[in-house]
């Protein structure tokens, strides 16, 4: 946070210092308005005067307190407007998970919930940010984002760059091919075809391991969808449950997906190396939503079965 920032904040708090002792010393009608704001103080104040007396001075003390944290509260988090801020990015072309919600530029989505119910309860402020898929890892190490929730799996190679929360979701790939294409039935019938993949995900690195096959990577899934729609390629590789969710979406009038899901894996949230405190905060926060039920809540809200 920048200084200046900082004597803003100052010298707010100073400003409610300054008028809540103010309304302390007075003894007008001020306190019994207090009542309107629905605040016991009124009601106590009309007590005996030492009372009133000790609660300024209380009051006094706590406020200069507050200052003292406001003004030297040496934190590395980052703070909007005096609450702490958690800088999410996410690559929203990955509904159920997330995508731009229809009509406004907000992100919505399975991940998206599940981070707001998580910064709510770290007490973060949460701000998500999109970006390519590929730019996540790069955008965590040069601590732009403080976290990555994109439906992202955990896999060994990542493990080296990053650290994830405890998973998530469970997930896998699937192969997606033209609902008229009868020749091709497993991904082992892609040998020497042409896939459309999303740039860095594991179905690209997996399209990369069949044999002869033309793998064309895009930013974001939608474009990978229509290069297939097009005739320009054979098949796509995603994530299953977004296959799945596109399919039911309308998706199946012209796409379907073959063979069994391929390679088990697990979601989880990154967080930069190093920053094991943020990780141990959101397991933390990840198991109480689990506990109370909140988790729940939301994975039935995308994945009930109504979708
Ligand atoms: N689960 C896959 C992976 O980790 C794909 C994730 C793509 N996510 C996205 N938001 N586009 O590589």
């Amino acid at each position: 946070m920048g200084a200046k920032t900082r004597s803003a904040e100052l010298l707010y708090f100073i400003k409610i210092s300054l008028f809540c002792i103010f309304l302390l010393v007075q003894k007008g009608f001020w306190f019994y308005n207090i009542h309107y704001y629905n605040l016991p103080v009124g009601r106590i104040l009309e007590g005996d005067n030492l009372m009133k007396k000790f609660l300024a001075l209380l009051m006094a003390a706590m406020l200069a307190m507050a200052l003292v944290t406001a003004g030297c509260g040496g934190n590395d988090e980052k703070q909007a407007g005096g609450e702490k801020l958690l800088r999410v990015g996410t690559e929203p072309s990955f509904a159920p998970f997330e995508m731009q919600a229809e009509g406004s530029e907000e992100l919505t989505g399975f991940d998206m919930d599940l981070i707001r119910a998580i910064g709510k309860q770290l007490g973060y402020k949460v701000e998500i940010s999109a970006m390519g898929f590929d730019a996540l890892i790069p955008a965590l190490q040069a601590d732009n984002i403080d976290v990555a929730l994109a439906g992202m799996s955990i896999t060994e190679e990542r493990k080296q760059q990053v650290i994830f929360s405890d998973p998530y979701y469970k997930s896998g790939l699937l192969v997606m091919v033209p609902k008229d294409n009868n020749d091709i039935k497993s991904i082992d019938d892609l040998k020497g075809k042409r896939i459309a993949v999303q740039i860095g995900t594991t179905g690209a690195f997996r399209a990369e391991k069949v044999e002869g096959a033309k793998v064309t990577a895009f930013n974001d899934n939608g474009s990978a969808v229509l290069e297939m729609k097009n005739g320009a390629a054979d098949a796509v590789i995603n994530d299953a449950p977004v296959l799945k969710y596109f399919l039911a979406q309308g998706g199946s009038e012209y796409a379907k997906t073959v063979g069994e899901v391929l390679n088990a894996e697990d979601y989880g949230i990154a967080v930069k190396k190093g920053n094991d405190k943020l990780a141990a905060d959101i397991n933390k926060a990840l198991n109480e939503l689990k506990q109370n039920g909140e988790f729940d809540k939301i994975y039935n809200k995308w994945f009930g079965e109504a979708k």
